[in-house]
């Protein structure tokens, strides 16, 4: 008696629970939060980096990212804020994140992002690329700016080899 009302109920269950899955696929799902490196991670992570980044210190990196952090993400999938999100950073033509409107100078920019790059970048942005919209003084400290690179390179990046 009960299972002849309780089953066509279950399988209007089912049928829903399936079609809701089918519209959600048709979104991006943002990619989950990593957690953070353990300290043999992030020994790992630096070693590989080519000099002079795998002579870094990964922590004063992550402090120096603090005054980026106002107008930058660095997660796969972050949001663009005042300035574009940096997943992938590193081998990117500068000026094309997705869905972030750049200043004419960065449109037109002709490379893609190196370390070498970066360092100029950060050093002083207003010369580095006359005209661009990136108000930000520049990071004055050689060892600050080694730092915070080789911070971007393993965070930016997708893990993978010996620190997954
Ligand atoms: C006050 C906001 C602000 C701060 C702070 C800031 N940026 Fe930016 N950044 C921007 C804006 C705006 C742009 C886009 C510039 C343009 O289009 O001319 C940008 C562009 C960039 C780009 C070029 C990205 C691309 O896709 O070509 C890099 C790399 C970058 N910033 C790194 C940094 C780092 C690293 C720091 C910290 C040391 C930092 N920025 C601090 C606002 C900021």
């Amino acid at each position: 008696m009960k299972s002849s009302i309780l089953f066509p109920a279950l399988l209007t269950t089912l049928a829903l629970g399936v079609s809701a899955c089918g519209d959600d696929s048709a979104k991006v799902p943002a990619a989950p939060p990593r957690p953070p490196l353990t300290p043999e991670q992030v020994t790992l992570a630096m070693a590989a980096l080519p000099a002079p980044y795998d002579q870094a210190d990964y922590e004063n990196g992550r402090r120096v990212f603090a005054r980026c952090r106002a107008c930058h993400t660095v997660t796969e999938g972050g949001p663009n804020m005042t300035g574009p999100n940096l997943w992938g950073l590193f081998g990117r033509p500068a000026g094309r994140h997705e869905g972030y409107t750049y200043s004419k100078a960065l449109q037109e920019a002709d490379f893609a992002w190196d370390g070498d790059r970066l360092d100029h970048w950060l050093a002083n942005p207003r010369t580095f690329l006359p005209g661009n919209k990136m108000n930000f003084p520049g990071v004055p400290d050689d060892q600050d700016r080694r730092d915070v690179i080789a911070w971007l390179k393993v965070e930016t990046s997708p893990r993978q080899g010996a620190y997954p």
